[in-house]
């Protein structure tokens, strides 16, 4: 919890908001209570609840940057499903291709023509020549890790303190007093994560030699800049080290741009030049059907083609029966054929620029010391100055604050990203959907601090 916030007022504030929400929505209010009948928590990911309000929304439509729940009540949407619709909602060539491959067979444990050309839009993309599937972010890090360990023989992983990786066991850690612990919330971790993982501050790289000069990390797992904790951009400089301290110590090195490619059509390895061994992307490259994939470098790929081209290769740990499946694949082609371009970018990055305008105006006009970050097409505001790594920026956050300014904005008609205070914006949003969150919460703050 931050200081200097009214915290009866707060209060005060949220109840109100609260009753407008129950007001607002009594479909999805009816909905949620017979959800809670055979669902643990009442929905179908826990997370779902993480949403403001008393309940969740329940979603009829969403198309483009909009969604409409059942209610009938219509939104701007700049969460876009946490990035899985960051190309927008509905994209046709998605729903053509997904209608076209649902009548002609999903998954038949064969590859379809649309694989290849996949690949090759991520080489051209990412650079890296070689690529796999997965159907999530988290499974393509897996697998990802998997091949780091086989490759180099060594058995550690490093990620950066706070970073998020999808629900992959050797990243659910945080850094305490200097030791490597469960994050708190991790459910059953299979063994001590410092058996598995070493955590640096992101940022730090005295702290990253000296974790890399022991020889035992198989790979650095890193987004270019973390966005699960606010965005925290990386020096300038610090991937140079990054790259230069990975290739000293014989390290590989995979970037996650499943939230970073916001920067761009490659991502931020694209847009910033970076040279990863291996790279990971999900969510929105399906369009919001379930797709993810791995690149890897030529020497990486030279190196494991025999293992992928041995019989034992169906119990190597890495795969999934419907990886690969015909529609995720025709959901990966139709997606990045015609989203996530750079005419959509150039479309999308003035609109976040926009966002991040009006909110660094009304942070100023009150003279508060909190900031808003943008990279590319994402936009985040946090309650403390801009941080350097992960913990700075936990130090800041407020989930009370949080919980009152994305309820006041979606009572007002936008969704921010629950978690944190993350705005996406897609090529079929208006300057007028980031003026309307801007009006919320130039409102939201007037009311609170008077
Ligand atoms: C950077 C990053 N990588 C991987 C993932 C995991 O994605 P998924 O939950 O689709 O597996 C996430 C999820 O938020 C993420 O932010």
């Amino acid at each position: 919890m931050i200081a200097g916030i009214p915290r009866a007022r707060l209060g005060e504030l949220h109840a109100r908001e609260e009753v407008e929400f129950r007001h607002r929505h009594p479909r999805s209010a009816a909905l949620a209570a017979a959800a809670s009948e055979h669902l643990l928590a009442g929905v179908p990911m826990a997370w779902m609840r993480r949403w403001p309000g008393p309940f969740p929304l329940f979603v009829d439509s969403a198309r483009g940057g909009r969604f409409t729940d059942v209610d009938g009540v219509e939104y701007v949407d700049l969460c876009l499903g946490d990035t899985g619709a960051m190309g927008g909602h509905a994209l046709p060539a998605v729903a053509a291709a997904v209608a076209d491959r649902a009548a002609r067979g999903i998954t038949a444990m064969l590859p379809t023509a649309d694989a290849a050309w996949v690949a090759g839009e991520l080489t051209r993309r990412f650079g890296l020549p070689a690529w796999q599937f997965a159907l999530s972010a988290t499974d393509a890090n897996r697998f990802a890790l998997r091949l780091a360990r086989h490759a180099t023989g060594r058995r550690k992983v490093l990620v950066f303190d706070w970073c998020y990786h999808g629900t992959v066991d050797e990243t659910m850690v945080v850094l305490e007093a200097g030791t490597v612990v469960p994050r708190h919330g991790s459910l059953g971790p299979p063994v001590d994560p410092s058996a598995t993982t070493v955590v640096v501050p992101f940022n730090d790289v005295d702290a990253l030699a000296v974790a890399l000069a022991a020889g035992d990390v198989a790979c650095v797992l890193a987004e270019p800049a973390l966005t699960n904790i606010g965005i925290v951009l990386p020096d300038p400089g610090f991937h140079d080290e990054l790259r230069r301290l990975t290739r000293e110590t014989g390290t590989l090195l995979l970037i996650d741009e499943t939230h970073t490619i916001c920067a761009g059509p490659g991502g931020y390895t694209a847009a910033y030049g970076l040279d990863p061994d291996l790279l990971v992307i999900g969510k929105p490259i399906g369009g919001g059907v379930p797709a993810a994939a791995y690149g890897l470098s030529a020497p990486l790929a030279a190196a494991v083609r025999a293992d992928f081209e041995d019989p034992s290769i169906d119990v190597s740990g890495i795969g999934g029966t419907l990886a690969g499946n015909a529609m995720s694949v025709a959901a990966m082609r139709a997606a990045l054929g015609t989203s996530l371009r750079e005419e959509d970018f150039a479309a999308a990055i003035p609109l976040a620029e926009r966002f991040t305008a009006g909110v660094a105006g009304v942070i100023a006009g009150h003279d508060l010391p909190w900031h808003v970050q943008q990279l590319g097409c994402r936009a985040e505001y946090w309650f403390g100055p801009a941080p350097r790594d992960g913990a700075a920026a936990a130090g800041a956050g407020d989930a009370e604050l949080e919980a009152f300014l994305h309820l006041y904005a979606l009572n007002r008609g936008v969704l921010l990203t629950p978690f944190h205070n993350m705005a996406l914006f897609t090529p079929q949003h208006t300057p007028a959907d980031a003026d309307r969150h801007t009006d919320a919460f130039a409102g939201a703050l007037a009311e609170l601090f008077g």
